[in-house]
């Protein structure tokens, strides 16, 4: 049995960092996938932290072509709507995803591995993720409601046993800055029409308007994936770190295609207060086959 990495599911951790990586040689994929296979988290218990690491669709592919999942692919397109609006393309080579109780761990453990990647990668995107208000985003709703549970949530994210890939997931990595003073200025009413949820409970409206969020990607429509979103950023400049995992890529593109309006001209409204920095998607390899790359322990 392929057993996925284990921080995608450690919930309930209070500081994030994501950093992600450009290889040095990226037609040596081996240099950079032998360095992060090697890293290890300290093996502490209650300062501990949880890394997640992935890589570049297609530099995964090139080194173990046998364990890739079929046709996935970076973010090599910006996905632009009917209207013009834009979420760019801005793929690395690698990403390194680590939690744990507070920053000072998170903190030391991205600065050794920063120092341990060296010279096999240079770090191209960083930020840095906490709690706000227990389980909201920055637009103060509730953020997950819908999300499989600890139980369901392999059954979707998980590629299974038997196809290439076994054990790993796909991930989306998305930042997107908050216009919170537009954001604010609405009624909370209008705000929970934008989302298609209630802000106190997030029950969701009946009558939701089409281009409302939780209509434009309706995991009954697209399929169902498993969500880690965090707030991110300072005070002048924050918003959300879209992390979302599914075992295939299409509910994910799928998702970002309805919500731009590609598919039938309604774009989703949240996204004239949020703007997609940065869009990439990750393959997080199963921890047998990042093993079989990494030094021995
Ligand atoms: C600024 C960025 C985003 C924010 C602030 C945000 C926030 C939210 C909130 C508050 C909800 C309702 C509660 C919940 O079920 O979690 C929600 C639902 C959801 N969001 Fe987002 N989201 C963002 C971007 C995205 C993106 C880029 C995707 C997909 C690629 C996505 C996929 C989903 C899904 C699948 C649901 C549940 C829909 C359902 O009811 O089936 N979100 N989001």
């Amino acid at each position: 049995m392929s057993t996925p990495q284990s921080g995608l599911f450690a919930l309930g951790t209070a500081s994030h960092a994501y950093l992600e990586f450009d290889a040095r040689r990226p037609e040596a994929p081996v240099e950079l996938v032998g360095a992060v296979a090697a890293l290890r988290e300290p093996r502490t218990t209650i300062g501990g932290v949880n890394l997640v690491v992935g890589f570049r669709p297609e530099l995964w592919r090139e080194l173990v072509p046998e364990e890739a999942p079929r046709e996935v692919e970076g973010f090599n397109r910006d996905i632009v709507g009917p209207d013009g609006y834009t979420m760019p393309a801005t793929q690395h080579d690698a990403v390194l995803w680590i939690s744990g109780s507070a920053y000072d761990v998170v903190f030391d453990m991205a600065r050794e591995a920063i120092g341990a990647l060296e010279a096999a990668a240079s770090v191209a995107e960083e930020s840095s993720s906490w709690p706000y208000r227990h389980d909201r985003d920055l637009t103060g709703f509730i953020d997950g409601s819908e999300n499989p549970s600890l139980i369901e949530a392999p059954e979707f994210a998980v590629i299974p046993d038997g196809i290439p890939g076994a054990g790993g997931t796909i991930l989306l990595l998305q930042k997107w800055s908050h216009d919170a003073d537009a954001w604010e200025a609405l009624p909370v009413a209008r705000q929970e029409q934008v989302i298609g949820r209630t802000k106190d409970e997030s029950v969701e409206l009946d009558d939701k308007p089409a281009e409302s969020h939780v209509a434009r990607t309706d995991q009954d429509e697209f399929g169902k994936i498993f969500r880690r979103n965090m707030p991110y950023g300072t005070v002048t400049e924050h918003g959300t770190m879209f992390v979302g995992f599914s075992a295939q890529q299409r509910p994910l593109t799928a998702m970002l295609e309805n919500m731009a309006g590609l598919t039938d001209g309604i774009r989703d409204e949240l996204t004239v207060y949020t703007t997609a920095l940065t869009g990439a998607y990750y393959f997080v390899p199963s921890t047998q086959d990042l093993r079989r790359w990494g030094a021995m322990e």
